[in-house]
């Protein structure tokens, strides 16, 4: 018998996912188009074939069906990506998870939640509001909850609430032969064996296709307020950062914006800030009076450091205004120079070393031909370069990139805090895990021995 092509091999599973998924499976370009990349600037590569499963069963049986016929499996959420999670690099089929977006059970009494892969942040937690409990995670796009567990997404709130990695209690899911497993329990904490729970999460699919995950809640607070602070310097800024972190005064956000960064929100959003060095409050809390402290003691630090504005925003118009031009900081810096590239990067330092690392790193992109801006998550070491490069500049932000890293990773620190590793960040894993890579490379032929498993991602075999 002679090995089928690829088109044969496409072609006979297209037949049987039709029988099992009627009209959810296409072939259209326009559908293998759409889910050919994330909102990242690596070359869009579409599948074959793109499946929008309803139930977990239906989810191992098209890995059965891919597995059959030796195509690679690539799940696929809200496509926000920003590493080059989602391209099919090998072709393959997608799994498109969105419709499999039911909340399965909310606990108010262990303040827990099942959820389908395919529920995005902002749906759960608008389903939790008359519960009095919520889900903070909040990396800025609105992604799926399948898509956050399998980057370890993290955003804003991680500084107060932890990132994906604290907030998943366990898992459903299919491995590549079909397997369906369930990881963790409910119980909040175990010493029953491996942790498989957090083994599958940040494997951007490379292990197995997370179909359902149980989250972690939190109560919603009773009180929250939020602070705006004007610095003369980008040390000034992250000096008041390292401070109140080591201080304890426990911000549920604190995010850092250099000037270029605060002027092209300006652009965007109309805000209306001082295009100088700013530091972005949030503070929860059980009372007006406990937020309150909060924010006091946050602009004491500030004002020892030099702070020359701080203004507190205690309105809920205000804040949501504040927050939604933080979250808008991709498109407006992309609006700084249309129809350039962008280059994303998202390092992350022990909090001891970021005021060096941010400050070196602004000095180097000072002297670069094409703008850039700098924005952060700063309460936990990790912020983002956004370079905005012309075709002819854009090897000179790749190397500013791989400088960047470079300086993070030389300071105990990661090529990745929040993004993941996707296609973009591949090279850089040998530097940070040295020998530890090739017990992950053990893991992935143990779990994914024909390398079908969204191929060509975090791992190279
Ligand atoms: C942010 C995304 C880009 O922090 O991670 O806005
Ligand atoms: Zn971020």
């Amino acid at each position: 018998m002679t090995t089928p092509t690829r088109a044969q091999a496409v072609a006979s599973a297209l037949a049987e996912l039709s029988a099992l998924l009627g009209d959810r499976v296409s072939a259209a370009l326009a559908v293998r188009d759409h889910h050919s990349h994330g909102e990242d600037t690596h070359t869009p590569a579409p599948p074959d074939l793109v499946c929008f499963p309803h139930t977990t069963g239906e989810v191992s049986r098209i890995v059965q069906i891919a597995a059959a016929h030796s195509l690679p499996v690539i799940p696929f959420g809200a496509g926000t990506s920003l590493e080059g999670h989602v391209q099919a690099t090998f072709g393959g089929i997608c799994l498109d998870m969105r419709q499999m977006n039911r909340i399965l059970r909310v606990s108010p009494a262990d303040m827990d939640a099942t959820v389908e892969a395919g529920v995005s942040r902002k749906q759960l937690a608008k389903s939790l509001e008359p519960t009095g409990l919520t889900f903070f995670i909040d990396p800025g796009a609105d992604a799926t909850l399948g898509g956050m567990a399998s980057t370890r997404a993290s955003g804003t709130t991680a500084v107060r609430y932890g990132t994906m990695r604290e907030n998943v209690l366990g898992l459903t899911v299919v491995l590549a032969d079909g397997r369906i497993i369930h990881t963790g329990t409910r119980a909040r904490k175990s010493s029953a064996g491996y942790d498989l729970t957090r083994l599958f999460v940040g494997a951007e699919g490379t292990l197995g296709v997370i179909t359902e995950i149980t989250l972690r809640l939190h109560p919603q607070p009773e009180a929250v307020s939020a602070a705006i602070a004007c610095f003369p310097s980008i040390q000034a800024a992250v000096d008041t950062v390292i401070e109140a972190i080591q201080l304890g005064v426990n911000p549920a956000r604190i995010e850092f914006l250099d000037g270029s960064q605060v002027d092209a929100v300006n652009r965007y959003s109309g805000i209306g800030l001082d295009p100088v060095p700013t530091l972005l409050f949030e503070f929860h809390g059980t009372s007006e009076s406990a937020v309150t402290e909060s924010a006091t003691m946050a602009q004491g630090l500030c004002h020892e450091h030099g702070c020359t504005h701080f203004e507190q925003q205690s309105s809920l118009a205000d804040r949501e205004r504040l927050w939604k031009a933080r979250h808008d900081v991709y498109y407006a810096t992309r609006a700084v120079r249309p129809g350039s590239r962008v280059l994303t990067t998202d390092v992350c330092v022990p909090i001891s070393r970021l005021a060096e690392c941010i400050v070196a790193t602004r000095a180097e992109l000072d002297h670069e031909r094409f703008p850039a801006v700098i924005v952060g998550h700063v309460g936990d070491g990790n912020f983002h370069v956004q370079c905005l490069p012309s075709d002819e500049e854009y090897p000179e932000a790749e190397a500013f990139a791989h400088r960047l890293v470079q300086r993070a990773q030389s300071m105990g620190g990661t090529c990745s805090g929040e993004h993941g590793i996707g296609l973009g960040k591949k090279k850089y894993l040998p530097a940070e895990h040295g020998e530890a890579l090739s017990v992950m490379r053990l893991l992935k032929q143990a779990l994914d021995p024909e390398n079908r498993m969204n191929p060509g991602k975090i791992i190279d075999l």
